[in-house]
Order: structure tokens, then C-alpha cells, then sequence
């Protein structure tokens, strides 16, 4: 079976076609590089022992996308990660950000209906529940005003599809991923942020190797145990291999809606102080930190109802928060061997 995997040499791509080749499916990637290398096809090799199919280009470009599922009408299910993510760029440049995150979704969706291939599995965020009333937070849980034009191109893809299954044979798993860490623990691949990360876990790791001189903590005044941010971060294998299980539930005929939403977290909420507790711990490298003032546009706290993933799905988040932390870790000394 041949699945199409947007994005696939990225963070989350990346791992989730080594659990896809895992499972005997034959990977096709399209990718246009803007946020990743080529060089993670090779790493991909290493793992699985398998070099997964490739073709470069943008798909928001019409005529390439369609051409290209016209030549590769076998596909039986899509992964669609080609986005942009990075929160404060799309404040920056927000036309960029719905241009290539609405325009790349409905040429993908418009090659889809054309060729009959009926579905999709999308990658979405918990930036759609903003600072929830109650928590956990669960899939019926109400989606709020987006506070970046990030977060609006997940809430309108969201709605792109729903709008879409229902005049046509598309069905959709929307994930909701709430924090993904953490690194294969081959260490072959692993998050690459380009520049100065924005994410915690690698600002964490590339201050311990010394390519920044400390982190920043943003704010130790909220109204948390420890005073810091709460999120729920999940390794990014176990997130990997909910793909897996998404993609057989479509293909298996076992979704109960057209269109399925499902929270992807560890259910556990972990503060900024934990995770640096956990990367001391899991390390034995000691962390420079300094805590700061508020990060605009944070929320205070948030973390997944799981009950339904666990249910429908039968997946579960197994990584505990050690072995995210040593991953990512192990990751960020691979790295600096190869420099
Ligand atoms: C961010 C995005 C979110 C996106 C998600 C993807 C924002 C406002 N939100 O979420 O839309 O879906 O990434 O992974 O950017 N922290 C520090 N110091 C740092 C970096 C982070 O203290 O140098 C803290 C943050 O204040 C936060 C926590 O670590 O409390 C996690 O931050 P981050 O990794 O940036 O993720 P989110 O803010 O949850």
C-alpha cells in the first residue's frame, strides 16, 4: 500500500514514515525543503533499511500537484505535515502563512477528488482550544478564536476538510497534537530548527551543548504548581505511530464520521521546571536557566483528554517524559558530531 506523506522529511514526517515503512507501506514523499534537508531520505535509509520515494516541489503550485497525483493514482491514503509553523512568523508575514498553509491543503484535496483517493490524515495542533475553560482539554472541547494567523490556517484546514467530505468521497482524521519532543532513539533523525528555536525542548538541548549561553524560562508567576507553564508534551515516536493507526482506521472502512478529531497528548501536564527537572535528571548535563517575564501570546496551561484516542484508536502515549528529554538529547549530540 502507498502512502503519500507531505512534509515527510520533517520533524514529525520523518518519524512517522520510518513507523509507516515499519509496518510494510510504501512511502512517497513530497517535500519542498523550505524547513528540512535531503539528507534526512538517507537517515530515514539507515533506520528502516529503506529509501523512502521523493519528489520535490511545492504543492501549492496547481499544475504540479495535479500532474503529480495524476502520475500516482495508486496512492491509498494521505499524511498531509507540509505546513508552516513557526507562531511568531505568521504574525510577521501572515499572508505567507495562508497562502502556503490553505493553498498547499486545497490542491492536495482538489488531487484527492480528481484521482479517488478518499483519505486524508491531517496534522493539526492544540493551538485550536487556546487557554481552555476546563481542563483536560477534550475534542468537543470548543475551539477558540485563533491568536495567530498560525493557529487560523490549523482552525480553517480543520474546516476545509469537514466542508469538503461532505459533497465529496473524502474522509478526514484530524490530529490534534498537543507538544511533540524528543528524537528517534537511533538518533538518525530528530527536530532541525533552523535559526534560534522558539520550541522549549531544543532551546533546551542547544543550550546544553553551548550553542546558546542560557534559557530563558518564560514567567514563573502563573497560577501553576511551580509557577511555570503548563503543556503536555508527548514523544514524537508515539505521535509518529498514531499516524499509523489513523491511516489503517481509513483504509480498515472503520471511521464512525466522515470526519474524526482526535487529541494526540500523554494526558499529563508537565511544567517548564519539570521538563528542565527531567532533562537534568535524564542527562546528568546541568542547564543554565534564567526565568524571565512572560512570553507574549502564552498560555497559562493546557493539556489532552486522551480517553478517546485511547478508545477509538487504541493508541496510548508509552514515552515517559525521561525518555523524551534523553532523546532529544541524544539527537543534539549527533548532531554536533557531524559538524
Ligand atoms: C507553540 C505554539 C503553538 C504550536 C506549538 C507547536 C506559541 C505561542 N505556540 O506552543 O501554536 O502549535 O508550539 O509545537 O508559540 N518556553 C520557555 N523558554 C523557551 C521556549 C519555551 O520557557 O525558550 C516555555 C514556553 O513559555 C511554554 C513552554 O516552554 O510555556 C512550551 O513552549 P513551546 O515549545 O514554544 O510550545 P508552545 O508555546 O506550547
Amino acid at each position: 500500500m502507498k502512502i503519500l506523506v507531505t512534509g515527510g522529511t520533517g520533524y514529525i514526517g520523518s518519524h512517522t514514515v520510518v513507523e509507516l515503512q515499519a509496518k510494510g507501506y510504501e512511502v512517497i514523499i513530497v517535500d519542498n525543503l523550505s524547513n528540512s534537508s535531503i539528507e534526512v531520505l538517507d537517515n530515514i535509509a539507515r533506520i528502516s533499511g529503506k529509501k523512502p520515494l521523493f519528489e520535490k516541489f511545492d504543492l501549492t503550485d496547481p499544475e504540479k500537484t495535479a500532474a503529480f497525483f495524476k502520475l500516482h493514482n495508486d496512492i491509498q491514503a494521505v499524511i498531509h505535515f507540509a505546513a508552516f509553523k513557526a507562531v511568531g512568523e505568521s504574525v510577521e508575514f501572515p499572508l505567507m502563512y495562508y497562502r502556503n498553509n490553505l493553498i498547499s491543503l486545497i490542491n492536495i484535496l482538489q488531487g484527492m477528488v480528481d484521482n479517488n483517493i478518499r483519505d486524508l490524515v491531517f496534522s493539526s495542533s492544540c493551538t485550536v482550544y487556546g487557554q481552555p475553560e476546563q481542563l483536560p482539554a477534550r475534542e468537543d472541547t470548543p475551539v477558540q478564536k485563533a491568536a495567530s494567523p498560525y493557529g487560523n490556517t490549523k482552525q480553517v484546514c480543520e474546516e476545509i476538510i469537514t466542508d469538503t467530505s461532505i459533497t465529496a468521497n473524502i474522509r478526514g482524521i484530524l490530529l490534534r497534537y498537543f507538544n511533540p519532543i524528543g528524537a528517534h532513539e537511533s538518533a538518525f533523525i530528530g527536530e532541525l530548527p533552523l535559526g534560534v528555536p522558539n520550541c522549549l525542548m531544543p532551546y533546551i538541548t542547544q543550550t546544553a551543548i553551548g550553542k546558546r549561553p542560557f534559557l530563558r524560562v518564560w514567567g514563573d508567576d502563573y497560577d501553576t504548581p511551580d509557577g511555570t507553564a503548563i503543556r503536555d508534551y508527548l514523544h514524537v515516536v508515539d505521535l509518529a505511530k498514531a499516524h499509523v493507526i489513523a491511516v489503517e482506521r481509513m483504509t480498515g472502512g472503520n471511521c464512525k464520521e466522515k470526519v474524526e478529531v482526535f487529541n494526540l497528548g500523554t494526558g499529563k501536564g508537565m511544567s517548564v521546571l519539570e521538563v528542565i527537572n527531567s532533562f537534568e535528571r535524564s542527562t546528568g548535563v546541568k542547564l543554565n536557566y534564567e526565568i524571565m517575564e512572560r512570553r507574549a501570546g502564552d498560555i497559562v496551561k493546557v493539556w489532552a483528554d486522551t480517553d478517546y484516542a485511547n478508545k477509538e484508536l487504541g493508541w496510548k502515549a508509552e514515552k515517559t517524559l525521561d525518555e523524551m528529554t534523553s532523546s532529544a538529547w541524544k539527537w543534539e549530540l549527533a548532531l554536533a558530531k557531524k559538524k
